[in-house]
């Protein structure tokens, strides 16, 4: 589907990784102008529905969308980006049942970044999480590495090395998208 990763098209693409580690920003890169593919980002859908990203009240429903609106696109026949952390299990069940009503192959992208540079990046990022919350995750995101690994086929589950990128003058302290 890509030069860079090679997988079929119609997949359900499922991101992993912390806030902050750069998955919206590694989607919108490898597949933003692909117009086979979607992204369906769950932060996104928050600022849809509550003109804030910030906005947690509403994450029930935020979450209802988000996995309403992969399901349609797979049947679609789109290629399918469920750009959210899905640290937790059951977050990554509801995608994987979604993957088998739909009859697509999923994939796992693994975004394994170094705590410190998420920490770096979390401050340029559009909605800052507090320090407290990254730690959390990163503890989460030890967990669900290896719980993936059983979860999906040998060769679907791809480690995403994104190397970091100079910062140029624009993003110093400002937000960026
Ligand atoms: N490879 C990279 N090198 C440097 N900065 C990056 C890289 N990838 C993402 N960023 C920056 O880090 C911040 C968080 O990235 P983002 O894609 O929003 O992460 P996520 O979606 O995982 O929370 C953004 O300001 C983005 O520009
Ligand atoms: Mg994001």
């Amino acid at each position: 589907m890509n030069k860079i990763i090679n997988i079929p098209d119609n997949s359900l693409i499922i991101l992993v990784g912390i806030a902050g580690a750069g998955k919206s920003t590694f989607a919108k890169e490898t597949f933003g102008n692909d117009e086979r593919a979607v992204i369906i980002s769950s932060d996104d859908i928050r600022k849809r529905l509550c003109g804030d990203s910030k906005d947690q009240t509403a994450n029930e429903q935020v979450f209802e969308i988000f996995y309403r609106e992969i399901e349609e696109k797979l049947k679609e026949g789109k290629t399918t980006i469920a750009d959210a952390t899905n640290l937790q299990e059951r977050a990554r069940r509801e995608l994987y049942d979604i993957a088998k009503r739909c009859n697509v192959p999923i994939y796992a992208l693994v975004l394994n970044v170094p705590l410190d540079r998420i920490k770096r990046q979390n401050t340029r990022r559009d909605r800052v999480v507090p320090e407290y919350a990254i730690d959390r995750m990163y503890k989460q995101f030890g967990e669900a590495y290896h719980a993936i690994a059983q979860e999906l086929p040998k060769g679907h589950v791809i480690d995403i090395i994104s190397p970091p990128r100079r910062i140029t003058k624009d993003e110093h302290g400002g937000r960026d998208r």
